[in-house]
């Protein structure tokens, strides 16, 4: 077999055989194949498209090409958490704690930041002294002793998802359905949870732009993820506007505590609640949706959720002394405000822009070897649907260098909306397939 005649397959529009995705997952993990090649394949898949069947192969290909960890030895049912991606979203450093606070074992894999889109790992590598460098026996005694755990793709977890990844993010080959639920579910299935909710992200922040495309995105993922007798579910969430006010990592991890406070904002909560209670549900610790709600609402009101995440940081080497004092946070040296230049509603936020203004700030990486910057980035202080008068404060620049500021301010500008009225009520939960 030659990887040249798998791309011109490819490229030709003919379906891949299992043995050929076999060939390819093998050989460009042990760097047999090299990345001009795979590019070339993966731009091949994006504008080509996979089956069904070739996306099932694809997965289980990258599965394969790495360790599948064991959890038998955590007692209860293990539940994982992954979204598609988008910008402002912080629901996992919220959410994670809360539901193993409710006493279900949640051992997650998370990543870091692709696209405009920002990394959970990025974000709670703000608590200093935070790893995700855990070994497999370390994974397991924290879901045991406290829990949770989460790690990265450490070790040999899906490691071809984890090349693939890093060069899809530098082709222009993200955006695509059968990419991403091969790369999600191969981490999922790898890292062993025996029930899977998946927060699929629908918007001009998302990768899946249509309500049409994001159902698809979330069956294929569910049916994969039942296909190995794990359970799964795909919550369609709306990715229109950023998901609460903060975008940039230290930003973000505080309005996660501060959600945990009981002052998260509405969306943010909304989406915490909604995934949190499938989570339950899968774990069979609650018979109803409004059961597993109310535990949740509970764990946020009597500060459990918030204990929770104060352990989980502490496990993992981080300052938990963070939580309760959040100004100990990065903080960036500049605050500028950004004003409104006319008065109306708010009736867009370009949420992909804010993505990538965010990332000029410095908080996303351009490179896949670039630094970021914990502290930036920008919050908002009006969201859609809101009105505003001209000179009101529309968004706050947190910046560590005073030239990028004026830039980014023009930017905000241009990207959000501002006009007589609302043309149409877009919803937060648009759909769950199980
Ligand atoms: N998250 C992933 O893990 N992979 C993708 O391809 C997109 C989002």
């Amino acid at each position: 077999m030659r990887m040249y005649d798998i791309i011109v397959k490819k490229r030709n529009g003919f379906e891949l055989s299992k043995e050929e995705i076999n060939f390819f997952i093998e050989g460009f993990t042990k760097g047999e194949i090299p990345d001009y090649q795979a590019s070339a394949l993966l731009m091949a898949i994006f504008f080509n498209k996979m089956n069904t069947k070739e996306t099932a192969d694809l997965t289980m290909a990258m599965v394969n090409s790495g360790d599948v960890i064991d959890l038998s030895s955590i007692e209860g049912i293990k539940v994982d958490k992954h979204s598609t991606g988008g910008v402002g979203d912080k629901t996992s450093i919220c959410l994670t704690p809360l539901v193993a606070s409710v006493g279900i074992p949640v051992s997650k894999m998370s990543g870091r930041g692709l696209g405009h889109t920002g990394g959970t790992i990025d974000k709670l590598e703000s608590f200093n002294g935070f790893s995700v460098e855990l070994t497999e026996s370390e994974f397991i005694n924290n879901s045991n002793k406290i829990g949770i755990a989460l790690t990265g793709q450490t070790g040999n977890i899906a490691p071809a998802d984890k090349k693939l990844y890093a060069l899809r993010d530098v082709t222009g080959t993200v955006d695509n359905m059968s990419l991403i639920a091969s790369s999600i579910m191969s981490k999922k299935i790898a890292s062993g949870a025996d029930a899977i909710v998946l927060d699929v992200k629908v918007g001009d922040g998302a990768f899946m732009k249509t309500p049409e495309e994001a159902k698809a995105l979330a069956n294929e993922m569910v049916n994969i993820g039942k296909s190995v007798g794990r359970k799964t579910v795909g919550v369609i969430s709306d990715m229109d506007q950023p998901l609460g006010y903060a975008i940039g990592n230290a930003l973000e991890v505080k309005e996660a505590i501060d959600l945990l406070k009981g002052n998260g904002p509405k969306d943010l909560l909304e989406l915490t609640l909604t995934l949190g209670s499938y989570m339950i549900i899968c774990a069979n610790k609650a018979e109803s949706f409004e059961e597993a709600r109310s535990l949740l609402l509970e764990n946020i009101e009597n500060g459990k959720g918030l204990e929770k995440l104060k352990e989980f940081v502490e496990a993992q080497g981080g300052d938990s002394s963070l939580v309760d004092d959040t100004s100990k946070l990065p903080k960036a040296n500049y605050i500028e405000e950004v004003k409104a230049d006319k008065s109306g509603i708010i009736t867009k936020i370009n949420t992909e822009a804010f993505g990538l203004i965010a990332m000029e700030l410095g908080a996303g990486r351009e490179t896949k070897d670039s630094n970021i910057d914990l502290a930036v980035g920008i919050v908002l202080n009006k969201k859609r649907g809101e009105k505003v008068k001209s000179g009101d404060i529309i968004a706050y620049i947190h910046s560590n260098d005073k030239s990028n500021i004026e830039k980014a301010k023009n930017k905000i500008l241009c990207n959000i909306n501002i006009s007589d009225k609302i043309d149409k009520e877009i919803p937060l939960i648009y759909d769950v397939v199980q």
